[in-house]
């Protein structure tokens, strides 16, 4: 293949170099574009920009392929664990065993939150949104932790394991103490003889005199529900907290702001707006088929769990989080579940509906996630913070890839200006007497 691409443009010839990725994927490199012809590339919610170059994960959307750092998702989720996977889309290899219990360490050193950090979070009114604290809560972390927010990239990345751990390990415990306070209920501590998901389970859902032990089935199913979102590449919030970075913003601030991105939910809130949207359709005695048709009537109402920016194909999380739902409903003995009846309806529907076929609309891995967070007990409006701690690794890797890169520079996007041509100002008497005149009220 050609290493340039020719634009011709306003009498010039402009050779643009062409980038080629690992896996074959290429890009016209348009960088010299404004300088060479003050015309900037026009790509409205960059569906077709590349923004960086990346190590982490690669997704082939018309196959349905996902790796991260060169490993298929099918065989992480089904020889890998959250934490293991978490290392590798972090530090870029499968952890040597003296790697992984180091970081299992860490982790656990690290569960427990300062007296000061569990205050704030119970000062917060109860019925707060959980993305809301978590967001304010992992920005006030850094007032414990000085030495890790300097802004300074260089200085950080000295701290880089510490800051990883922390954000890692006290995600689950802001996100348990958080389910507690909207409960009324006292915070549990983390046990350091508990894995991760088990100790989150522990977290959320003991008791002073009945400690909760989680069901195997129950805390495989939440250690993959993690492992599947762990790094999503160049998605919404991951592109949030990279803009974030790049203009040199710490660890903390950068995934505070990715939290924020995520909540949206044409993002991460999609796994709840699924639950929403089967409680309406079940509350409303539809069986789906309304629902599926004002979804394609274009007025903005849409089937949530389904379509996706990158997949024009079945999203491969979505497949193996499918059946990891059904494992799960075989050993929690839940059977006949009115929500879930529905969703099998609707997505039967719509994977044989002209509009979604046309439109290449396949479920994606929001559609079962929520189904499956309900089913272990998740409340529903903790499905996004749920999506925050398996996001987390990601953030924290693509954060890494912009405070190492010494060319780095700050995002700053362009725009097409569509607003008034210059004008001259009015003083304020000018445009009372203009209002008055508007009004018919002038002499
Ligand atoms: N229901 C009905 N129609 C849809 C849906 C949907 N879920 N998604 C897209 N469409 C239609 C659009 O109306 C549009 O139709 P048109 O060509 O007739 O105008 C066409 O499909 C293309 O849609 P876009 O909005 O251009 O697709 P885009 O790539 O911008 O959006 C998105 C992707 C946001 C995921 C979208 O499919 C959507 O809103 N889905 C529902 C929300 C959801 O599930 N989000 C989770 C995404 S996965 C994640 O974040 C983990």
């Amino acid at each position: 293949m050609s290493s340039v691409a020719l634009l011709k443009f306003d009498n010039k010839e402009l050779a643009l170099p062409v980038i080629t990725g690992t896996e074959g994927e290429t890009a016209i490199n348009m960088s010299c574009l404004r300088a060479d012809t003050g015309a900037i590339t026009f790509d409205e919610g960059y569906g077709n920009t590349g923004s960086c170059r990346s190590e982490v994960t690669f997704i082939d959307g018309e196959k349905g392929i996902l790796r991260y750092r060169g490993y298929p998702i099918e065989q992480l989720a089904e020889r890998s664990g959250f934490v293991e996977t978490a290392y590798l889309v972090i530090y870029g290899d499968l952890p040597k065993p003296y790697e992984r219990a180091q970081f299992g360490r860490l982790l656990s050193d690290n569960a427990a939150l300062r007296e000061g950090m569990a205050r704030f979070i119970q000062n917060f009114p109860r019925d707060t949104h959980p993305m809301a604290v978590l967001s304010a809560s992992l920005n006030a972390l850094v007032a414990y932790y000085p030495h890790l927010a300097s802004n300074n990239h260089q200085h950080d990345l000295e701290h880089f394991d510490e800051a990883a751990a922390i954000a890692i390990s006290k995600v689950r415990t802001i996100a348990a103490h958080t389910y507690r306070v909207r409960v009324g209920k006292p915070f549990n501590y983390p046990r350091p003889n508990f894995g991760y998901c088990e100790n989150f389970l522990h977290l959320m859902f003991s008791e002073p005199y009945n400690e909760y032990i989680a069901k195997g089935e129950v805390a495989q199913a939440l250690n993959l529900f993690l492992l599947l979102h762990a790094d999503h590449e160049q998605n919404c919030s991951t592109s949030t907290v990279k803009m974030v970075a790049s203009a040199g913003a710490n660890l903390f601030a950068s995934i505070a702001a990715g939290v924020c991105a995520l909540w949206g939910p044409l993002h991460g809130g999609a796994n709840a707006a699924v639950i929403e949207m089967l409680r309406h359709i079940h509350d409303d005695g539809d069986d789906g088929t309304k629902f599926i048709a004002s979804a394609k009537d274009g007025k903005g109402h849409r089937l949530m769990g389904f379509g996706h920016r990158v997949y024009r194909n079945y999203d491969p999380r979505a497949k193996i989080i499918k059946q990891s739902f059904y494992d799960a409903l075989a050993s929690l003995g839940i059977k006949d579940d009115p929500l879930l009846n529905i969703a099998m309806k609707l997505e039967q529907a719509a994977l044989h509906d002209d509009y979604f076929i046309s439109r290449k609309l396949y479920p994606n891995v929001d559609f079962y996630s929520g189904l499956l967070m309900r089913a272990i007990g998740i409340p529903v409006d903790l499905f996004t913070v749920m999506f925050a701690i398996g996001r987390m690794p990601g953030w924290i890797a693509q954060w890494h890839e912009v405070a190492a890169n010494p060319k780095g520079r700050i995002y700053r996007p362009r725009q097409i200006y569509t607003g008034h041509a210059k004008r001259d100002y009015v003083p304020m008497h000018e445009r009372i007497e203009a209002a008055r005149q508007e009004a018919g009220l002038s002499k």
